[in-house]
């Protein structure tokens, strides 16, 4: 996720800028941009790959007495990570940074491109600056300007700009994501996407509200909302920055875990329309040509894999096997060019789905990766990529990553079932409409919370865990099951719940624990029918289901959602809390859990 800084005052605006930029490294970056006006003069300069390589770049730059900067560290999502892609971009005598996703880019750019304005990136973000530019030139007042610019953007953004025109003043807008505004009794005044750059600098904040914009300067802060000035309300800043970059969460993973609403809403967004879906990464892919599809992946994106297997057969009528990436590699597959190759990873660099894709590169099938890390090697060697746009995951227990692979999978066999003409109008459009609901599912309810941390103190012993659940809840059973073992090593298993009476339930007593998905919308009969079974062998059940269960041992109430992916997004919520709870009671080191790797580059 992309995280952005901006400086007015005397002192050296390159050192707050990079020092800023550097705190919030922990959000992932693949560039990095500064530009400083002084004087009715603006220096930019931006750089690929780490931060060392701006600050190189930088190093003879000085910028002491008074002026204005802005800042930006860059994950991709649109285009590349190049330097012409990197912020700050510009236009005649304009710069600007932004977070966030602008949804409706084509539709200004294509209307800016026909009065002739020239783009350099390929990003959205480079509209807002050109937009801007272009109201000044036509005579409109600066920050009527501004305003008219703001109102025309959809989708997620924080937004600086600096002109030449007003050379004390940095414009801002936010929406969606964050932006804090800070300040100091030395007369300076800071700009930032979170709390940590801000310690050490400013004393006092405020946290900017959705649909907030203005304009700041050494003297003021103008703030409006909806054309309406707002009040101002400055709070003390907090002073510790490991708190602060955990945003006030005790652990990356519950961080990342809280996140999952606003990131999925990223992963939507541009992508579901009124009653389509909309891959540009796959325009002018031939579907005609495919009959088939495999997947590969490890771990928790194999999960994410199985999922889908029963989203493409029903929704894309196409025939798809899943394949764990390790095997898939030395069992001498039988390789078709009809088939469509598709590999999931969060990191892009697992060394046994990197080789899997070149064995299916070098058969000449078509690759497709599904992965949250632009440029990585995965993504380089695919003919073609789906990027989830989850942000950096931080927590070795994959949360977030997983929630948007399923949602890019989700779409993709929407988008595959209509090219392919094997999925109706009606069906399409009640399916966009179940997609578009999902970031409301995953707002965390305090009181579920609350009610999972106290059930917790149940599960810490035991000689066993069985996560159950049928269709796409036996791959999400599998992936709870491996959240609760990866933090709390307790043994755990996941299991399909017809399977149980086949050799499991053998294991059945009072100290074995049954989680069990049982969703409404979803053979939820069968499901009961199972732990009934399972129950008259004494087993302890956690039943987490929109309906009472009177043999549950202890239970989790779900909403009645109408459509079986909410429940789906709605039980993983909870099957990771429980992982977490369970975890944080043990006194486990929740982010980085004994013999485990965010990313395993070995075979
Ligand atoms: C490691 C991580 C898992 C992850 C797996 C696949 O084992 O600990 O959390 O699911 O790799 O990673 P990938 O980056 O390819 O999704």
């Amino acid at each position: 996720m992309c995280g952005i800084v901006g400086y007015i005052g005397k002192e050296e605006k390159k050192s707050f800028l990079l020092n800023g930029l550097k705190e919030l490294e922990y959000r992932g970056y693949d560039s990095a941009g500064i530009a400083v006006l002084k004087e009715c003069e603006i220096q930019a300069y931006k750089a690929t790959g780490k931060l060392e390589n701006l600050a190189n770049k930088t190093s003879n730059f000085t910028s002491e007495d008074f002026g204005i900067g802005i800042g930006h560290t860059r994950w991709a999502t649109h285009g590349k990570p190049t330097e012409i892609n990197a912020h700050p971009h510009w236009g005649e005598y304009s710069y600007v940074v932004h977070n966030g996703i602008i949804e409706n880019y084509r539709e200004i750019k294509e209307n800016l491109q026909a009065q002739g304005i020239k783009f350099l990136s390929q990003t959205d973000t480079e509209v807002i600056i050109h937009q801007f530019e272009k109201y000044l030139n036509e005579g409109v007042e600066i920050h009527e300007a501004f305003t008219k610019t703001v109102s025309m953007l959809h989708g997620a953004y924080a937004i600086l700009i600096i002109t030449k025109k007003a050379p004390d003043t940095i414009f801002f807008a936010k929406n969606a994501v964050p932006l804090i505004v800070g300040k100091n009794d030395k007369g300076e005044k800071f700009l930032a996407s979170a709390d940590s750059p801000l310690i050490g600098y400013a004393t006092d904040v405020v946290y900017l509200e959705d649909g907030e914009y203005g304009w700041l300067n050494k003297e003021d802060i103008n703030l409006f909302k909806k054309g309406e000035k707002q009040s101002i309300f400055y709070k003390k800043l907090k002073e510790d920055k490991l708190c602060a970059q955990k945003e006030g969460y005790r652990f990356f993973m519950e961080k990342e875990i809280y996140e999952q609403s606003s990131v999925a809403s990223e992963t939507l967004m541009g992508r579901v329309k009124d009653s389509s879906i909309a891959l540009d990464e796959l325009e002018g892919f031939d579907f005609g040509q495919i009959n088939e599809i495999k997947i590969c992946a490890c771990g928790t994106s194999y999960h994410a894999a199985l999922t889908s297997a029963y989203l493409f057969e029903r929704l894309s009528k196409i025939k798809t096997n899943i394949e764990i990436a390790s095997e898939f590699r030395y069992k001498e597959p039988l390789l078709d060019t009809k088939t469509l190759f598709i590999v999931i990873s969060q990191s892009g660099e697992t060394a046994d789905t990197l080789e899997a894709l070149k064995m299916a590169k070098n058969s000449g099938m078509k690759t497709l990766a599904i992965c949250n890390v632009d440029n990585s090697s995965i993504v380089r060697l695919a003919d073609t990529t789906i990027l989830t746009r989850a942000g950096i995951e931080k927590g070795v227990a994959s949360t977030k990553a997983f929630a948007t692979q399923i949602l890019t999978l989700w779409m993709l066999s929407l988008y595959i079932g209509d090219k392919k003409g094997s999925l109706d109008k009606e069906t399409l459009k009640s399916e966009v409409k179940a997609l578009a609901h999902i970031p409301s599912v995953l707002h965390v309810k305090d009181s579920q919370h609350e009610k999972i941390r106290r059930l917790s103190k149940r599960y810490l012993h035991g000689h066993g865990f069985f996560y159950i659940g049928r269709d796409i809840f036996y791959p999400l059973a599998l992936e709870g099951a491996l959240k609760l073992k990866e933090i709390s090593y307790l043994h755990a298993e996941g299991y399909p719940a017809g399977e149980m009476k086949h050799g499991p339930i053998a294991l059945a007593d009072s100290e074995l624990f049954t989680i069990a998905l049982m969703p409404k919308n979803t053979l939820y009969d069968k499901t009961k029918s199972n732990v009934e079974e399972l129950s008259a062998r004494d087993a302890t059940i956690l039943a987490i289901s929109p309906y009472e269960f009177e043999l549950a041992d202890d239970f989790i109430k779900t909403s009645l959602q109408e459509h079986p992916m909410s429940e789906f997004f709605e039980m993983m919520l909870i099957t990771q809390l429980l992982a977490l709870e369970i975890a944080v009671r043990l006194g486990n080191d929740v982010d980085m859990p004994r013999n485990l790797a965010k990313s395993v580059t070995v075979e």
